[in-house]
């Protein structure tokens, strides 16, 4: 069980956006079961604004409902899924048919929980519990008496949590009897439990949960039965015995990190970016024994604890699967999105340093990485090419890269925004029809182009998000050789071959036959399009360059990276050891 106490309201929702934000990078479609009450609100409003910023993606999560007042009638303002469906689905843009409610209806209540404990096995159970705690020591609505195995089921509610209900916005005569609960079983069975605790109210029923008797008489005491559980509560709940343990650990010198023995033969690549962070951990020989994945590994796209998180998610699982959990690797290579400018550099370093995965560490900006994977000797020029792109240059023998400071308006982000421009124009006449139109109404589902406007406009909710998921069908009407759709991809190799010309130049490799590198999910297109412009107008500058379609994926740069740090050349053998033993694409698949 993790403790983490936050200074004030903010920090919570932060630490508890964080959370939620690592389980659902890792796997967008996790089963996740989500309270309401006031405790977690905050937490779906943090995850609303990433949402809108495109930083956070629920679209494809299973959604669970918790708890339901008994025999309320779709419409009752007290219907705890109207509750759920104004601050989470709507907001996070959840779609309905992603969404299992807890029906209470008075007649079909037995069938419809099992119906729904029936959902959450068919689920593979659930992914993430977010919850909050009652007073009384109640989770969900199992109220106390409940037992550890107790199923989803209707129960009469508890004077306290009556009382509690009342202060919801409706009045004490109001609150109904009964409610129903996700039972207790499939709530502690929960890969990650988050419980979110606030207010002075809270703490003596939370010291109670944590630290007194296991039983039914303080259902959430089952708490320290289960197998991952993350407490987030202000200083307010706090149980004093967390505060006087927190205290004592910052008066300590800062321990060097605890591992259990060095695996000095062993090393760690990581790659972690907007979507997903993936850890590999292999021999010094190029050999993988283990992998896994975290959420979004930018400390710009997430907070450097969430980044943190994350990494050091995948990297238990990958040391876990080689069989070393726990133990130091000889050295670590970090390739990471965020690693931008050199105070990120250090702030990467020194808390990754406190990790202790690996006895020597180095990180890198997630480029650098893409380079390695896809250059035979590691120089060279590498575009990488994603949602987003990011543009690389190292000359031969020279640890140094330089990385183009700002992001050429490319990548599937960059394709997707120039297809909303052309068919706005083409409906207003100013630019010719384009079949990119049809593509985009059924994209956006929406009925005319002013609709595409619209919902990237209104003022009330949310806006579209995840826009580059458009870039393939924008590559698709290129290669039919629709001209709007050709103009915006021959536009974007232009931008981007010229920006790769630039970072040749700037490390003296223009006039030589240096290798350009071309990596990252656009050019995983089965159109060749975009990478021959690229490589057609690098070429009419720089005829002597060799341009490669990258045959491994950026972690194994990461991992190259850390053998070399480890003072090993990666020569064409260990490359063909390292790609034969990487995990198969959909390891790596968002
Ligand atoms: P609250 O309720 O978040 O509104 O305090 C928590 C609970 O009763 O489970």
């Amino acid at each position: 069980m993790r403790l983490i106490i936050c200074d004030d309201l903010a920090a919570l929702n932060k630490a508890g956006a964080d959370e939620i934000a690592a389980v659902v990078g890792a796997k967008p479609t996790a089963a996740v079961v989500v309270a309401t009450g006031k405790s977690p609100m905050g937490i779906y409003a943090e995850l609303s604004t990433r949402s809108a910023r495109g930083q956070f993606d629920a679209t494809n999560l299973r959604v669970f409902q918790l708890d339901e007042y008994f025999g309320l009638a779709d419409d009752d303002n007290r219907s705890l899924f109207a509750w759920m469906d104004r601050d989470f689905i709507q907001p996070l843009r959840v779609p309905l048919q992603n969404v299992v409610r807890l029906k209470s209806d008075r007649l079909a209540w037995r069938e419809n929980c099992r119906a729904y404990d029936e959902a959450v096995k068919a689920a593979g159970g659930f992914d993430l519990a977010v919850l909050g705690i009652g007073t009384n020591g109640h989770l969900g609505y199992n109220e106390p008496g409940s037992h550890a195995h107790s199923p989803t089921r209707a129960l009469l509610l508890s004077e306290q949590s009556m009382d509690a209900s009342a202060g919801y916005g409706w009045s004490r005569k109001e609150v109904p009897l009964f409610a129903i609960t996700c039972g207790m079983q499939p709530l502690l069975t929960a890969r990650l439990i988050v419980l979110v605790v606030s207010g002075a109210h809270k703490r003596e029923i939370l010291t109670k949960a944590l630290y007194g008797p296991i039983g039914p008489e303080v259902p959430a005491s089952y708490l320290q039965t289960a197998g991952n559980v993350v407490v987030i509560c202000d200083r307010a709940a706090a149980p004093e015995q967390a505060l006087e343990a927190a205290a004592t650990t910052q008066k300590k010198p800062q321990a060097p990190a605890v591992h259990r023995g060095v695996k000095a033969d062993l090393v760690l690549g990581v790659d972690g970016g907007n979507s997903k962070t993936v850890a590999v951990v292999a021999q010094r020989n190029g050999k993988v024994l283990g992998y896994g994945r975290g959420g979004v590994g930018d400390m710009y796209g997430a907070t450097p604890g969430g980044a943190m998180h994350a990494i050091d998610t995948a990297v238990q699982a990958a040391l876990q699967m080689a069989d070393v959990g726990g133990a130091a690797v000889g050295s670590a290579s970090y390739s990471l999105a965020g690693c931008d400018w050199p105070e990120d550099q250090q702030l990467l370093t020194q808390l990754l340093s406190e990790r202790g995965h690996a006895l020597k560490l180095q990180v890198v900006n997630d480029s650098v990485g893409a380079l390695r994977a896809g250059s035979p000797r590691g120089w060279g020029v590498a575009i990488a090419c994603g949602s987003w792109s990011a543009i690389v240059g190292r000359a031969r023998g020279k640890s140094a890269w330089i990385v183009c400071p700002w992001q050429p308006s490319a990548g599937g982000g960059g394709l997707a925004r120039e297809a909303l421009e052309a068919v706005y124009k083409a409906n207003l006449g100013l630019a010719p029809r384009t079949v990119l139109t049809d593509r985009l109404l059924r994209f956006f589902n929406a009925e005319d182009v002013t609709g595409i406007v619209h919902q990237f406009t209104k003022r009330e909710g949310p806006h579209p998000q995840a826009i580059q998921r458009l870039a393939p069908q924008v590559l698709d009407c290129a290669a039919e050789g629709d001209a709007a759709a050709c103009r915006i991809v021959f536009k974007q190799a232009e931008d981007l071959a010229q920006v790769a010309l630039s970072m040749a130049r700037q490390v003296d490799i223009d006039r030589k036959e240096f290798p350009l590198v071309l990596t990252g999910g656009i050019f995983k297109h089965r159109s060749r399009l975009l990478p021959d412009a690229i490589a057609a107008n690098v070429r009419a500058h720089a005829p002597k360059v060799q341009v490669l379609r990258s045959d491994l994926e950026p972690v194994a740069g990461a991992v190259m990276l850390a053998i070399e740090l480890a003072g090993i050349r990666c020569d064409t053998r260990l490359r063909a050891r390292l790609r034969n033993s990487m995990p198969d694409s959909s390891f790596f698949a968002t």
